[in-house]
């Protein structure tokens, strides 16, 4: 990517709004009062599993769904009932299906003929967005004879040959294999730097969503679940959902026992062991049971022969990653069954069925309502 596309000036005005937006299908109701606002530039990534309505919402954005209800805005224009085309987004799709018998640069031009621009102009376009892409060498060749991430690129320029003021991506990533996912998301990344055209990504990849955005909104059942940078929702998840959802490998989540206070700690009991923690903290008021939240890395082995609680068990088995291995044990047959999991230093691994303690780091605990899983860490509470 050597150039850069310029902007022309009513670009940089393309904020987008979404006041309780609805979607309907029939009886049943798939968004429910969706509310965010898109900064202008910002790269928005909507994150959440399969059926969460991700794809749906971005597809109204763009005008290729109904609004069941609400106002969404771009550039402070309410655009509910325009058409498409007269929104002023570009959309890049998972199958990016470009017209087989079509040269690249007939794919990559097609729009803007369809809309009668001027051959000087499409030309000089072409050569913009190919130089930008690093498409050039490949504009007389037919999409067959491309590679998937090519295949790709082209679909990007298809929709940047546009100049959009909004960018729109559903899993555009999904169809390639992961060295060319990688390569792929750091040219969206550098195109989004160069660009700076406000842009919405939908994926199920947290890798993508935490690596891209500027702001991750988490979904779930059609709803927010939260909204933050990358790093709040990795530091701070609201709710034991988003603790489970985001980071690699996944946090433990156990329901724990919590005991009466003493020594300005609490301890909390479940079948592994016990974990002191701060009340000061967390709103534990009086209850009993808790879900704990702990990552796999902010467990470390016990050199203090339990004096700060610690998780015991029988190692049930051991992923190497490389530098680290991660150690999973529990009770085979305990009364929650179950495992936990520890990240560790290859070089200290244990061996399968070695009995190992761990202890938590009580300033990367996380406590989360037993029923409801919202978040009982105080605002404000600092972490590390
Ligand atoms: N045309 C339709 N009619 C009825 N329900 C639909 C329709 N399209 C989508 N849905 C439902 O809306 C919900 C959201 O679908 P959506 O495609 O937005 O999910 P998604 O988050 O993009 O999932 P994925 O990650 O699998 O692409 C799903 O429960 C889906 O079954
Ligand atoms: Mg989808």
């Amino acid at each position: 990517m050597s150039r850069v596309v310029p902007l022309s000036k009513d670009q940089k005005m393309s904020a987008i709004r979404c006041h309780h937006i609805i979607k309907r299908y029939g009886e049943t109701q798939v968004v429910h009062e969706f509310d965010l606002d898109v900064a202008d530039n910002e790269f928005v990534v909507f994150l959440g599993p399969s059926g969460c309505g991700k794809s749906t919402i971005l597809r109204m954005l763009a005008g290729l769904e109904d609004i069941s209800g609400g106002d969404l805005h771009i550039a402070g224009r309410r655009v509910n009932d325009l058409p498409p085309q007269e929104r002023g987004i570009a959309m890049v799709f998972q199958n990016y299906a470009l017209y087989p018998h079509m040269t690249v640069r007939d794919n990559i031009a097609f729009g803007l003929k369809r809309l009668k621009v001027p051959k000087a102009e499409i030309d000089s376009r072409i050569k913009e967005v190919s130089d930008t892409l690093g498409l050039e060498r490949y504009l007389q060749r037919k999409p067959a004879e491309l590679s998937g991430g090519q295949q790709q690129r082209v679909a990007i320029a298809r929709a940047m040959i546009k100049t959009p003021k909004v960018f729109l991506f559903d899993e555009p990533l999904s169809n390639l294999d992961a060295k060319l996912r990688n390569h792929m998301r750091i040219e969206i990344a550098k195109l989004h730097q160069a660009l700076k055209t406000t842009t919405v990504y939908v994926t199920h990849d947290q890798h993508e969503a935490m690596t891209l955005a500027d702001r991750i909104v988490l979904l779930r059942d059609g709803r927010i679940e939260q909204v933050g940078s990358p790093r709040e929702i990795f530091e701070r998840p609201r709710s034991a959902f988003v603790a489970g959802f985001i980071g690699t490998p996944p946090m433990n989540l156990l329901d724990m026992w919590v005991e009466p206070p003493a020594d300005g700690h609490v301890v909390l009991r479940g079948p592994f062991g016990t974990v002191h923690v701060d009340p000061r903290r967390f709103a534990l008021d009086g209850r009993a049971r808790v879900t704990l939240g702990i990552r796999p890395a902010h467990l470390q082995v016990d050199t203090n022969e339990g004096r700060d609680g610690g998780f015991s068990g029988e190692v049930q088995l051991i992923e190497y990653l490389g530098n680290e291995v991660l150690v999973s044990f529990g009770q085979s047959g305990g009364e929650d069954g179950g495992e936990i999991s520890a990240l560790m230093p290859s070089a200290q691994s244990p061996r399968m069925h070695d009995l190992v303690r761990f202890v938590a780091d009580p300033q990367q605990v996380h406590l989360f309502d037993i029923d409801t899983g919202a978040s009982l860490l105080h605002a404000g509470t600092p972490f590390h």
